[in-house]
């Protein structure tokens, strides 16, 4: 895979997404989403990748969208042009594999909507995350005012939005944005070490669960209820629910195969 403005590693089954636009603290133009919507296209359909890492590299995560893109944008400009960082955020969230954000240094505005598109956030101890958008004349239209909330509730994610203060990644442990926080050198190696976790779970049963999740989202209590025991039932159909139940009796450590 061929890019211009990020990098894609694969090794062992986990794909490395690397934002690569350092000049600009990694600044999100309609380039990068594109790229990162055919990246997410392809590795969502690769089924020899079993999860996926994105990271801005050791420095910084990513400042938000492009600024200097967007400024002379009229309100018909930015209907078509907020397009492709729709497409890129949708097919990162609900790709059907785990996806880990490896934040270090900045994680602003489009940058900081990028990582609540991951299902785990992992950030170093100098992480600064926050949605500034509104110093800009601006919300954050990269689902910061829908999945924020999600995550960490109303009031704070308000909090957030409406002063456009960056928060360390303390607080951001604190508040439930980020679900860990390691030394700054370790944040690749930590979420490698979770992908790999994830990837030696039963792909279909970890795929499934993430779709309860993200679906129940969207629905009332009975209804994700139901949708949770169709789900698991189906899990009754596969290999891997014999392998692993058959494991656990046989006292030994389960050989899933995916199906
Ligand atoms: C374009 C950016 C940029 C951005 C930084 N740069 N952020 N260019 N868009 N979002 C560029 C700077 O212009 C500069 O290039 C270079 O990167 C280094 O940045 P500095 O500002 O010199 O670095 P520093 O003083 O360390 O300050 C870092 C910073 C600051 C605090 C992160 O750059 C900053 O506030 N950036 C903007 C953050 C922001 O408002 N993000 C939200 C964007 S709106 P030059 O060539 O000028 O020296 C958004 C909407 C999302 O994200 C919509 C949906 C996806």
């Amino acid at each position: 895979m061929a890019f211009e403005t990020i990098v894609v590693e694969i090794e062992d089954g986990i794909a490395t997404i690397t934002l690569n636009r350092p000049e600009v603290l990694n600044a999100l133009n309609s380039q990068v989403f594109n790229e990162l919507a055919e990246v997410a296209a392809n590795l969502g359909a690769d089924d020899s990748v079993r999860a996926v890492i994105i990271t801005g590299g050791d420095k910084v995560f990513a400042a938000g969208a492009d600024i200097k893109q967007m400024a002379s944008l009229g309100a018909v400009d930015v209907a078509t042009s907020v397009r492709p960082s729709r497409i890129a955020f949708d097919r990162l969230e609900n790709m059907s594999k785990p996806v880990i954000a490896a934040i270090n240094g900045y994680a602003l505005g489009g940058g900081c909507e990028l990582t609540l598109t991951a299902d785990i956030r992992i950030a170093a101890d100098n992480a600064q995350l926050g949605l500034p958008e509104i110093k800009l004349g601006i919300l954050p239209g990269g689902g910061g005012t829908q999945r924020l909330p999600r995550l960490i509730g109303a009031g704070k994610a308000k909090e957030l939005i409406f002063s456009g203060d960056f928060i360390n990644a303390e607080e951001a442990l604190r508040i439930g944005l980020v679900n860990k926080v390691v030394p700054a050198d370790q944040v690749l190696a930590e979420a490698k070490k979770m992908a790999k976790k994830f990837a030696s779970r039963g792909a279909v049963a970890l795929s499934l669960a993430k779709t309860c999740i993200n679906e129940g989202q969207r629905m009332d209590l009975e209804m994700g209820l139901q949708y949770e025991h169709k789900c698991f039932s189906l899990l009754f159909a596969t290999e891997d629910q014999k392998e692993g139940m058959k494991s656990f009796m046989e006292k030994r450590k389960p050989n899933f195969q995916g199906k």
